[in-house]
């Protein structure tokens, strides 16, 4: 029997894709962006401050990685579209773009609540009906939708990012249905409790210490901890993956109590 092990270290290199990853000058999109360089993909990094985007840039092409930069702010669709047409062909979308709401329904008034869901999900709508026609021109491409533990556990407070989120998760599936067919896998990948820096102050609350208690793991996710997940959805060894929810959480939606 033939035994092809030559096949399986490329079963995670991504040479000669592009891979957009939307929000990636800090926390969790710059450890996706970061990962999926490394995995020999050309990195399109993005987000709204070109002045941001210099660092992490410039430490990629220090490490003799391949990445570009994209700017443009999630809710204004006629930038996007600007950029996403300059940019040339994307073979890994990774929509990692999420703004927080952490308030009661009470304190979340009718627009807040409508801003948000734009933000976090309907601009992900928008921005696949960009990149998705040249995913099936050339018959290959990967979405990837950043979602959270949130869109299927709710906590107190924040209903329009638990809307978004559970909504970008049924969106993943929706369209994985229809692009199947296609060359083209969508799949959602859903993070638990990530020090990033965004969330520093909760860390630090006794709030925060409580989710630490909560997690199986008993700590909070390095940011690093969700590239291998990423990377595996967007490399030819998820081929068959489509249509999932990966959830990266050290256990949290699998245990009802701490
Ligand atoms: N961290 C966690 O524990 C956790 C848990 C579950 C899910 N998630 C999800 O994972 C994703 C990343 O989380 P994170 O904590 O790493 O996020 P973060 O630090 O808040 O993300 C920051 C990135 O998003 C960009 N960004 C924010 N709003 C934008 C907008 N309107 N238009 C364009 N870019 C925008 C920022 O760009 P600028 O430089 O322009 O500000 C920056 O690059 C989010 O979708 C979040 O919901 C995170």
């Amino acid at each position: 029997m033939p035994c092809p092990v030559s096949i399986f270290p490329d079963l995670f290199r991504l040479n000669g894709r592009t891979a957009l990853v939307t929000g990636s000058a800090r926390g969790l999109g710059w450890e996706i962006a970061r990962g999926l360089a490394q995995a020999g993909a050309k990195v399109l990094l993005h987000g709204r401050s070109a002045e941001r985007l210099a660092p992490p840039l410039a430490a990629l092409a220090e490490a003799g990685l391949a990445a570009d930069a994209v700017t443009f702010d999630m809710a204004d669709r006629p930038a996007m579209a600007a950029a996403i047409g300059k940019a040339g062909p994307i073979d890994v979308l990774v929509h990692n773009v999420g703004e927080r709401d952490r308030r009661s329904f009470a304190d979340i008034d009718h627009d807040s609540f409508a801003r948000l869901v734009d933000v976090d999900l309907i601009a992900a709508h928008a921005l696949t009906k960009l990149v998705v026609p040249g995913m099936l021109e050339r018959g290959w491409g990967r979405v990837i939708l950043v979602t959270s533990i949130v869109g299927e556990l709710a906590g107190h407070g924040g209903t329009s990012y638990a809307t978004a989120k559970g909504g970008l998760a049924a969106f993943a599936r929706a369209l994985a249905t229809e692009l199947g067919a296609r060359g083209i896998t969508v799949n959602a990948l859903s993070p638990g409790f990530f020090a990033t820096e965004t969330n520093a102050q909760l860390i630090a609350s006794p709030a925060g210490e409580r989710q630490r208690l909560r997690c199986p793991a008993k700590r909070w996710a390095e940011p690093h901890e969700i590239a291998g997940a990423a990377l595996f959805l967007a490399s030819p060894a998820a081929s068959y993956v489509n249509g999932h929810t990966l959830t990266v959480d050290g256990g949290v939606s699998a245990s009802y109590i701490a």
